[in-house]
């Protein structure tokens, strides 16, 4: 293991990081609502609940019109591809597509997969996915309509990290697949080395760095 983490490793940069997809700045980033809900999910038993699920509900659904504007760009797909290739998920079982949006990542992963279950809060956008290749349920991701130890994979591009709903879902030798398009500037954003400290000791986990996104891989360690 190496670098600024001691269960993470990482991966050499792969792809131009000086080309940027549009989106918010650093500075215009660092207090955008979605980072402070981002961080309370994550670490803060107490960080969601219906009032925020139907606030957050409420935005995405005002987002779905035009969010394929935002994840319909070029070459947005490659740093997932490269998170599945270089990070070890072989595809094989049932993937998890938590936070699906307009279902943009929904095909590749069907590609992969033997079965994908892409999930989402908002109907609005999940409305605007294609039906196939997957499985689309309207579902909270802090308490999933799946069975206990069901999914080989979970995948979250963009999206929360419910760690106590991902520890019951996720088989014990499935992966978490973390993507963050813009990197540091997405808005909804953990490093790799949070998303760890999140999940917990007994989690490891290798990242890359894809064009300016980053992703992680993370596993339960071997007992
Ligand atoms: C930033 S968008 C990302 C969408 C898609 N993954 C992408 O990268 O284009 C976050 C998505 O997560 C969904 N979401 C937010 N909270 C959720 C929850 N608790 N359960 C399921 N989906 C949720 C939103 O409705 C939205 O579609």
């Amino acid at each position: 293991m190496s670098g600024d983490h001691p269960r993470l490793s990482h991966l050499p940069a792969l792809g131009d990081a000086s080309v940027r997809a549009p989106g918010p700045s650093h500075e215009e980033v660092v207090d955008h609502p979605m980072r402070r809900i981002t961080r309370e999910i994550a670490f803060d038993p107490d960080g969601w609940g219906p009032a925020r699920a139907a606030k957050v509900a409420e935005v995405f659904d005002g987002l779905a019109p035009t969010w394929h504007e935002i994840a319909g760009g070029d070459g947005r797909l490659e740093p997932l591809r490269d998170a599945l290739d270089r990070g070890g998920v072989d595809g094989t079982g049932v993937c998890l597509e938590l936070g699906s949006g307009t279902g943009s990542a929904t095909a590749l992963l069907a590609e992969r997969f033997d079965v994908v279950l892409a999930s989402d809060l908002s109907l609005e956008m999940l409305r605007r996915a294609a039906e196939e290749p997957a499985v689309r349920v309207q579902a909270d991701a802090c308490r999933l309509p799946v069975r206990t130890g069901a999914a080989h994979a979970v995948v979250l591009m963009n999206m929360f990290l419910f760690c106590t709903e991902l520890e019951r879902v996720l088989r014990p030798d499935g992966a978490l697949v973390w993507i963050s398009s813009l990197g540091d500037r997405t808005p909804i954003y953990l490093s790799p080395a949070e998303v760890l400290e999140a999940l917990g000791t007994h989690w490891q986990g290798v990242a890359g760095r894809h064009g300016e996104a980053s992703w992680c891989v993370a596993r339960r360690r071997p007992s």
